[in-house]
C-alpha cells in the first residue's frame, strides 16, 4: 500500500491544499462578521493569539498522526495505539472525523451552491437574461438542488484524480487566485464612500473587551472550525506529506495563511457593509449589531453590488467567484477523508470510492434542501458545535497521553533534526496533553 499511496510533490502544493482546506466560508464570511458583532479588532488580536497558542498545537497533532501513520485517519490513529482498547478508541475518532468531514460536506455544498448561482447571476444579467438572472438569486427548491448537486459534481470531478492531479494542482491554481482576487476587492471598496468609518471601526480595538468570555470562547471556536479541526482532514492531508520536511514550520505557515486571509477578509467585508450604510443599505440589526449570516451574504452585500449599476455586476461576480472557490479548495479536503478510508481498508479504487461516497453526500444534501427550515441548522450545528470540538480534543488527548513521547519525538525529528532543543519541543508535548484538551473542553461545555 505505501508505495501506490498518493503524496504531495512540493511544499509549496501541501502548503496551498491545507491552506485551501483552512481558508473557506468560515474566513471570508464568518470570521469578519464575528469580529463586527465582537468588539472590532479586540476580536483579531485575541483571534490571532488563540491561534497560533491552542489551534496550531492541536493542528500539529493532527499532522503529525497523520505523517506518522501513512494513511486515512482510522489506520492512522490505529497504529499508534498499543492495545485493543486504544485500538477501538482510535478508531472511534478517526471514523468519527470522517462522518464529522461528510457530514460538514453535505450542508457546505448547498451554501457552496448558492455562492455559484450568485457568480453566475451577473453573467445572466449582462447577457440580457434578466428572467434566468432573477431565478438565479431566487431561492428555490429547483436551484438549490441543481446548484448544490453542480458543486458536489467539481468536487468529486477533482477527488478522482487523486492527491497529486487532483488536489495539489487544483489548489495549486485556485489558491493564488483567491489571493489576487480578495486583494483586488479590497483595493476596490478602498476608493468608496463610508469605507473609512469600517476600516476603524474594524482596526480600532476596544481593548476592554479582550477579556470577556463570551468573545474568547468565539474567537477559540472560530480558529478551530478554521483550520479544520477535527474531521480527519488534516490527519490525511498530514500523511500525504514527505519524510523530508520540517512539519513544525509548513503547520505554522498554513496557520499563518489562515489567519491572513481572514484578516484580509475583514478589511474587504466590514468596509463594503458600512460603504453599503453610505448607500442607505440598512447594515444593522434591530438590536444594534452588525447584520451577519446569511443576510449578510445574500442581502446586504448584494443590495451593495446593485447600487453600483453596472461595475457592480463585475464587482458581484468577483465577489462570488471568490467564495465559489474558497468553498472549493474546503470541500475537496472533506471528501478526501471518507475516500481515502474506503480506499485504503476497502480496497476500492479512488474513482469508484469517489463518485459513490460523493453521490451518498449527496443524497443527504438533497435532503436537506428538502427540509432547509430545520436540517441545515441541525447538520451544521451537530458537526461543526459538537462533532469538531469533541474529535479535536480526542486528538489531542491521542497524541498527549496515548503516543509515547519518544515516538512522537522521532517523527518530529524528521526533516528537523534539531527540534529537540526547539522552544517547539519544550511546549508543545505539555500543550497537546493539558492545555489544548482543558481549553476544547471549556469551549465545548460554554457553546452547550
Ligand atoms: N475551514 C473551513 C472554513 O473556514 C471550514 C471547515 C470546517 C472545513 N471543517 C472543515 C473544511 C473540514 C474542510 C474540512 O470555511
Amino acid at each position: 500500500m505505501g508505495v501506490s499511496r498518493g503524496g504531495f510533490s512540493s511544499r509549496f502544493g501541501f502548503i496551498m491544499a491545507a491552506a485551501g482546506s483552512a481558508v473557506g466560508l468560515g474566513n471570508i464570511w464568518g470570521f469578519p462578521t464575528q469580529t463586527a458583532s465582537n468588539g472590532g479588532a479586540a476580536f483579531v488580536l485575541v483571534y490571532l493569539v488563540l491561534a497560533f497558542c491552542l489551534a496550531y498545537p492541536a493542528f500539529m497533532a493532527e499532522l503529525l498522526i497523520g505523517r506518522y501513520g501513512q494513511a486515512n485517519a482510522v489506520s492512522s490513529m490505529q497504529k499508534i495505539a498499543r492495545n485493543t482498547g486504544q485500538k477501538r478508541f482510535g478508531f472511534v475518532v478517526g471514523f468519527g472525523g470522517i462522518i464529522c468531514a461528510a457530514l460538514i460536506l453535505s450542508f457546505y455544498s448547498i451554501i457552496a451552491g448558492w455562492m455559484m448561482s450568485y457568480a453566475i447571476e451577473p453573467l445572466a444579467r449582462l447577457a440580457g437574461f434578466t428572467g434566468e438572472a432573477d431565478w438565479l438569486i431566487n431561492h428555490s427548491l429547483t436551484r438549490n438542488i441543481i446548484f448544490t448537486a453542480l458543486f458536489m459534481g467539481l468536487t468529486i470531478f477533482i477527488i478522482r484524480r487523486g492527491v497529486e492531479e487532483g488536489i495539489e494542482k487544483w489548489s495549486k491554481r485556485l489558491m493564488p487566485m483567491l489571493i489576487g482576487l480578495l486583494i483586488l476587492l479590497i483595493i476596490y471598496v478602498f476608493t468608496l464612500d463610508g469605507s473609512r468609518e469600517g476600516f476603524n471601526a474594524y482596526l480600532n480595538p476596544d481593548i476592554s473587551r479582550v477579556f470577556e468570555p463570551d468573545l474568547l470562547i468565539s474567537a477559540l471556536g472560530q480558529a478551530f472550525f478554521s483550520l479544520s479541526l477535527g474531521t480527519s482532514v488534516m490527519i490525511i492531508y498530514g500523511s500525504y506529506i514527505a519524510k523530508k520536511e520540517n512539519l513544525v514550520t509548513l503547520g505554522a505557515q498554513v496557520t499563518l495563511i489562515d489567519v491572513s486571509i481572514a484578516f484580509l477578509a475583514g478589511l474587504l467585508i466590514i468596509p463594503a457593509m458600512y460603504v453599503a450604510q453610505a448607500q442607505g443599505v440598512a447594515i444593522f440589526a434591530e438590536d444594534g449589531s452588525l447584520i451577519s449570516g446569511s443576510n449578510l451574504v445574500f442581502t446586504v452585500l448584494p443590495a451593495l453590488f446593485s447600487g453600483m449599476g453596472k461595475v457592480g455586476l463585475f464587482v458581484a461576480f468577483g465577489f462570488f467567484v471568490l467564495m465559489s472557490i474558497a468553498a472549493l479548495t474546503s470541500s475537496i479536503s472533506m471528501l478526501e477523508g471518507p475516500v481515502s478510508f474506503v480506499v485504503e481498508r476497502h480496497d476500492t479504487p479512488r474513482e469508484k470510492a469517489t463518485t459513490l461516497i460523493g453521490l451518498a453526500i449527496l443524497v443527504l444534501s438533497i435532503l436537506i434542501v428538502i427540509n432547509l427550515d430545520w436540517m441545515l441548522d441541525f447538520v451544521a450545528t451537530l458537526s461543526t458545535q459538537y462533532g469538531q470540538p469533541i474529535i479535536a480534543m480526542l486528538c489531542c488527548v491521542f497524541a498527549g497521553w496515548i503516543w509515547h513521547r519518544s515516538d512522537v519525538l522521532s517523527e518530529i525529528k524528521q526533516g528537523n533534526i534539531d527540534v529537540e532543543h526547539s522552544l517547539f519541543w519544550k511546549v508543545w508535548p505539555w500543550y497537546t496533553k493539558f492545555i489544548c484538551p482543558t481549553a476544547i473542553g471549556l469551549v465545548f461545555w460554554h457553546s452547550l
